[in-house]
């Protein structure tokens, strides 16, 4: 059979373009950060993670075209050769500073993060354990070890008698790292970190949290998963990561951790040495809005009223809806097809979500999963609660 055969057998994307319901790669023509131009129309975003809503702060724009004035659009390499500039390593002080770690390494995207931590850190005879509801970054991370012949074992999601029946198959004293998502980003639920750092320290393993969807969001000062727990990356968190695609309004990722574990993942991880790195402009808008970040953690506390705000309002309307204090709102509706017209209609009404299905989430999980931002108006939030109560009933999701 012919290689490209397969690219025609799965006619689900054709079949939901002819019902007029296809959900992806809508095309956005302007983004006004609360709410974005969808084919001509303003539509509230309830479905980015710009949960901040730095994107279009004026410090970061400044900040993002003044370093690319300086320094060019592109380094054209990697850090480990021609691409290291004096503002990623001031951009990375400051980060390890606010995080409690003592250094922070800048990659080129979140993705290659975990791709770059984990076949780096867990090799040959070691072992990774990790949650299987981890995002994707993780997944292929853990399936780079394995192909390096690392041991790769997986608990159920957010179930810490289960890490520990999985930690306990493991040979007494092999290398092991622990690794979790700080915030499940399908479900919006936060990891239970005191559980999870006492069993994996029991076993003597080390821990890695991906802070992707917690930075910026739990905690006062927005410092993530540690604080929000009153705990300690450094101490609790053996090695921390993070994304700047979504409360920091750029792109790239970091893992933040002990100097000499930093320095040998600078020194061996492929996704390191062999990515070019972070753009200039990318650089400096992350760090612009750190910098915002750190001086108005009201917008932290703003974050929440508006995610509590909104997940009263989807409960009072009728959905049943997760307790985890996130601005990830999911809301499950348990059927592919519904799911995609559901997510049609709320564009309709000028709310723009993301529909999420198998293998994503388990079949009969399908759901739409809603993000706030802090920069969403009452008006905005309203409008999300009234239009899901208005499709919910006239699609039979709501009695
Ligand atoms: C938990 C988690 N980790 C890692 C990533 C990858 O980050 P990025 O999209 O910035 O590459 C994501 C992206 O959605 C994520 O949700």
């Amino acid at each position: 059979m012919d290689l490209f055969a397969k690219c025609t057998l799965d006619d689900r994307p054709d079949v939901y373009r002819a019902m007029g319901i296809y959900p992806y790669f809508h095309e956005i023509e302007a983004n006004h950060g609360p709410t974005v131009t969808i084919g001509g129309h303003e539509v509230i975003m309830a479905g980015s993670n710009n949960y901040l809503g730095l994107t279009k702060h004026p410090d970061v724009i400044a900040a993002s075209q003044k370093a690319a004035a300086e320094y060019g659009t592109s380094c054209s390499g990697s850090r480990f050769l021609n691409g290291n500039y004096v503002i990623h390593i001031a951009f990375e002080e400051e980060l390890a500073d606010w995080v409690g770690v003592e250094k922070c390494l800048a990659f080129t995207s979140g993705f290659l993060t975990n791709q770059g931590i984990i076949p780096t850190m867990v090799g040959k005879g070691e072992y990774v354990v990790s949650d299987k509801d981890n995002h994707a970054s993780i997944v292929a991370g853990t399936l780079i070890a394995k192909a390096l012949a690392a041991e790769v074992k997986r608990y159920r999601c957010n179930d810490m008698d289960n890490l520990s029946k999985v930690l306990n198959t493991i040979p007494e004293g092999a290398p092991t790292l622990v690794v979790s998502d700080a915030v499940f980003s399908m479900s919006g639920i936060v990891v239970h970190l005191p559980e999870l750092v006492k069993r994996s320290k029991a076993k003597g393993a080390r821990i890695m949290i991906d802070e992707a969807h917690s930075l910026g969001v739990l905690g006062k000062t927005g410092r993530g998963v540690a604080e929000h727990y009153g705990m300690k990356n450094g101490r609790d968190i053996d090695i921390v990561m993070g994304t700047f695609s979504k409360s920091f309004a750029s792109l790239g990722g970091f893992c933040g951790g002990p100097k000499e574990v930093i320095d040998f993942i600078k020194h061996h991880s492929m996704a390191l040495i062999f990515a070019a790195s972070m753009p200039p402009s990318a650089v400096a808008a992350a760090h612009a809005a750190l910098k915002i970040i750190k001086r108005e953690p009201e917008r932290v506390e703003q974050l929440h009223k508006n995610a509590l705000y909104a997940r009263q309002g989807l409960r009072s309307v009728g959905f049943t809806i997760p307790d985890d204090p996130t601005p990830i709102i999911p809301v499950v509706i348990g059927d592919d097809t519904k799911t995609f017209q559901f997510s049609h209609r709320l564009l309709q009404e000028g709310v723009f979500v993301n529909p999420v299905i198998s293998p994503a989430v388990p079949q009969g999980m399908q759901l739409l999963r809603t993000f706030f931002m802090a920069t969403h108006e009452k008006k905005h939030l309203d409008h999300v609660v009234e239009s899901f109560a208005k499709v919910g009933h006239e699609l039979g999701v709501l009695e």
